[in-house]
């Protein structure tokens, strides 16, 4: 049996699809090489994983019916599936907003009816993310708190995501858990988001702007910990056929300017920062609260940023020769 990752050569899906294979798990990874970002950082991510044994690759669109209603019966049969394919990012979700249509929704429906049709299927895991909270002010922010204030597109189909799955598992019964992921960084992280953002500007002597005029908190979430919750969660579905979600964080909300203060130790250099007005779309604070995560899984995550931010500045310097 396998384990199905979509989003395989993405920041999180290479290092699941990693720990399932360390751990001696058959993966079976999908990826598009979506242009979000630079594939050529994809590509190196996957590198490794096609190297592994037990890894297979199938590059295809989550959204292509066919492709991926043909993985039933084949690779020995799947037993467990995490879908963290995405197209992800708040701002692009107003350039582009069909696209994430077509991946988070589409996507998602078209891997909830390859789910259905799976009769070995023991667990169904997806990301949803932190950005559903939306414009809710209580923090941190609850699984049991409502969501149906989405301020972007994206957001919208990632809660999208989650309605479609509740409606999966109580048609169909399956067994499914939503993982809503806050800011994740680290080794192998995203071009896209704010520490690489911040450490290229840094490195660059650029300027790093920052909205809400620098009152920006996020709960940044270090690599290792979010694979290990994932893994966590992954490994407990629910006894009876249900739906659950949970908040997958660090729990502890860091403020901006503090992380550009480490990154500035870690590249010992001053940054040059820019203070900007809100940016739609984007909230100015995010906290989980992972109380029930932790007593369900009895997962906790370990890693703080004054030790996370060090070790994903030595990855960007060696990764980008520096
Ligand atoms: N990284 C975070 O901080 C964060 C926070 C909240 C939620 N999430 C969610 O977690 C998941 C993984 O995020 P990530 O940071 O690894 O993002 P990522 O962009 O690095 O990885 C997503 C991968 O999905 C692939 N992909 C995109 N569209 C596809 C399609 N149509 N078919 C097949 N593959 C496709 C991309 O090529 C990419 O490799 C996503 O669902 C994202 O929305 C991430």
């Amino acid at each position: 049996m396998s384990v199905l990752v979509t989003g395989v050569a993405g920041f999180i899906g290479a290092e699941v699809a990693g720990a399932l294979l360390a751990r001696g798990e058959a993966v079976v990874g999908v990826d598009n090489f979506s242009d979000q970002y630079d594939p050529v950082l994809k590509f190196a991510r996957l590198k490794p994983l096609r190297e592994t044994k037990g890894f297979t690759f199938l590059e295809a669109d989550v959204a292509e019916r066919e492709a991926m209603l043909g993985l039933a019966g084949k690779h020995g049969g799947l037993d467990r599936i995490v879908h963290l394919a995405a197209q992800s990012g708040v701002r692009q979700s107003m350039v582009d907003p069909y696209i994430y249509a077509q991946t988070n929704v589409m996507g998602h429906l078209v891997l909830l009816e390859l789910a259905r049709g799976l009769k070995d299927l023991k667990h169904f895991v997806y990301a949803s993310a932190s950005s559903v909270y939306g414009a809710n002010r209580k923090l941190p922010f609850a699984v049991a708190d409502r969501v149906d204030h989405p301020v972007s597109l994206y957001a919208a189909t990632k809660r999208a995501d989650e309605l479609m799955t509740e409606t999966y598992s109580h048609l169909y019964g399956l067994k499914a858990t939503g993982l809503r992921y806050f800011t994740t960084y680290g080794p192998w992280g995203r071009p896209d988001m704010s520490p690489y953002i911040f450490a290229k500007a840094i490195h660059e002597g650029r300027p790093i702007e920052l909205a809400h005029l620098g009152v920006l908190k996020r709960d940044y979430s270090y690599i290792d910990d979010m694979v290990a919750g994932t893994l966590a969660v992954l490994d407990k579905p629910p006894a009876d056929a249900g739906h659950r979600v949970y908040n997958l964080g660090a729990a502890r909300s860091e403020d901006l300017v503090q992380v550009i203060a480490l990154l500035e130790k870690a590249f010992a250099r001053k940054a040059i920062v820019e203070l900007k007005p809100g940016e739609p779309g984007t909230l100015p604070e995010t906290a989980a609260d992972i109380a029930d995560t932790t007593r369900e899984f009895g997962w906790t995550p370990r890693v703080a940023v004054e030790e996370g931010i060090p070790k994903f500045v030595e990855w960007f310097k060696a990764y980008n020769r520096l």
